[in-house]
């Protein structure tokens, strides 16, 4: 019943070898290479420069804040990118993760796996979905929606199936996904793309009726319920539903990717619970594990019986230690009522946020869905983020303008009071330097 005794005694039995002083001394001296004066921003030389990485590393969580190596703490306003929505290091997941290591963290999917029977039917109950597939990242679910719809193409005899993606859309960065992604950013390089995708822009429902009216190929419709790394983007409340009745009277599959707005991030368990619909494919990765890496694609209907043995896999997809991580983290957003509490807090900071920054010039819009809140301004802001750094908050930028916010869902009353005012008076402060150097030039 003590929300501390299990972590505590969590941290006690890591404390000999793994103390977080000895942590940093050891990535300052052995890891890095960097001798007693190192700096952080020296540290991942033997990485592939796949990121274009902050000059800051962290030893360790506790809820919605994180700590550096140097004992500097931060208001965690990002989670990993919509990952951590129960907060880091939450001390029931520790002890379920630690329990079920100490049982088995891996059996292999030749045989029956009774954690991920008990995660699909959590899932599909959640969602009204039928069947569940289990892999390790928001790819990955994306690519078995993929193949999903292709297979059913094939099975009505499509010779060629195409399915629907948006302009702006973000799906993954494997071949397949970064070719459904809608950025040129994403994609270059890394010609010849896969083929099989009809492009419209978001939100835009006569350029996808006139692309339905003409392309026999279409067998389903990709799209995020609210477009993230385009910079929070929310839709019509129409839009989406509009798009179901579409597919409803062409036989399409419409196939949902949840990977940022599931996982109760939007204030609902799913984003498309706030419009009434159903998709047939749904696909979720980022908070299901809080952390441990595991994603899903959910399918229902004829879309639940298209793959047969052989025809999809994943080594790790669903192990018994993943899966306790996502039956852990449901129920903790279940037991503390996290959903409510994502809308009416994201609601509270995106009218906090307004009022302090209302007739700031700069601001173009405040928007967004339960706790994934959207900051646009007028120009690029990529700064705010060390701005950021110094006054103990982490933020991220999307989209070159936009503040992005990705809170825990269990933000505390207090640190949600610290977000509104520290995020607005770093834009605040942010925007008047600029008018400032603008008038003296
Ligand atoms: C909507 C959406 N889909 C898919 C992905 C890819 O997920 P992952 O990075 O786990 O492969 C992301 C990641 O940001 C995402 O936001």
């Amino acid at each position: 019943m003590h929300p501390r005794t299990d972590s505590d005694k969590y941290r006690r039995l890591k404390t000999p070898t793994f103390s977080i002083a000895r942590t940093a001394a050891f990535c300052r001296r052995v890891l890095f290479g960097a001798g007693e004066n190192g700096r952080v921003g020296d540290m991942m030389q033997h990485v592939m420069t796949t990121y274009g990485r902050q000059a800051i590393a962290f030893s360790r969580g506790d809820g919605s804040w994180l700590w550096d190596l140097e004992g500097k703490r931060y208001l965690d306003c990002v989670s990993g990118v919509a990952v951590t929505g129960v907060g880091h290091a939450h001390p029931r997941l520790v002890t379920a993760i630690a329990a079920q290591a100490g049982r088995a963290m891996h059996v292999s999917n030749l045989y029956e796996i009774p954690e991920q029977e008990q995660l699909a039917v959590r899932l599909c109950a959640l969602a009204g979905m039928d069947s569940a597939f289990f892999c390790n990242s928001g790819c990955e679910a994306n690519e078995a929606a993929i193949k999903l719809a292709r297979l059913y193409g094939h099975q009505k005899g499509v010779e060629s199936p195409a399915i629907i993606v948006m302009e702006k859309a973000f799906h993954g960065r494997t071949i397949a996904t970064l070719s459904a992604t809608g950025s040129r950013k994403v994609q270059a390089g890394f010609e010849p793309l896969l083929t099989g995708f009809v492009r419209v822009p978001y939100d835009d429902l006569p350029a996808l009726e006139q692309v339905a009216a003409v392309n026999p190929n279409i067998v389903a419709v990709l799209v995020e319920p609210v477009q993230g790394e385009s910079g929070v983007q929310v839709p019509e409340d129409g839009y989406i539903p509009h798009l179901r009745r579409i597919c409803d009277e062409k036989g399409w599959l419409l196939m949902l990717d949840e990977v940022q707005t599931g996982m109760a991030r939007t204030g609902k368990w799913f984003a498309h619970q706030h419009l009434g619909i159903k998709p047939d494919v749904m696909s979720l990765a980022k908070g299901l594990g809080n952390g441990f890496p595991i994603g899903a694609c959910l399918a229902r209907g004829a879309a639940a019986h298209v793959f047969t043995p052989g025809t999809h896999g994943s080594t790790f997809g669903g192990n018994p230690l993943g899966c306790v991580s996502a039956l852990t983290t449901l129920a903790i957003i279940d037991d503390e009522g996290l959903v409510e509490r994502a809308g009416r807090i994201g609601q509270k900071i995106r009218e906090g946020i307004a009022k302090s920054l209302a007739g700031t010039a700069g601001v173009k819009e405040i928007r967004g869905k339960g706790l994934m809140i959207g900051i646009e301004l007028d120009k690029p802001c990529g700064d705010l983020v060390k701005r950021g750094f110094e006054a103990g908050l982490l933020i991220n930028v999307t989209a070159d303008t936009v503040v992005r916010l990705l809170p825990p869902l269990n933000l505390k009353d207090a640190e949600v009071h610290t977000l509104i005012e520290g995020v607005a008076g770093l834009i605040k402060a942010f925007l008047n330097a600029g008018a400032a150097t603008a008038v003296a030039r």
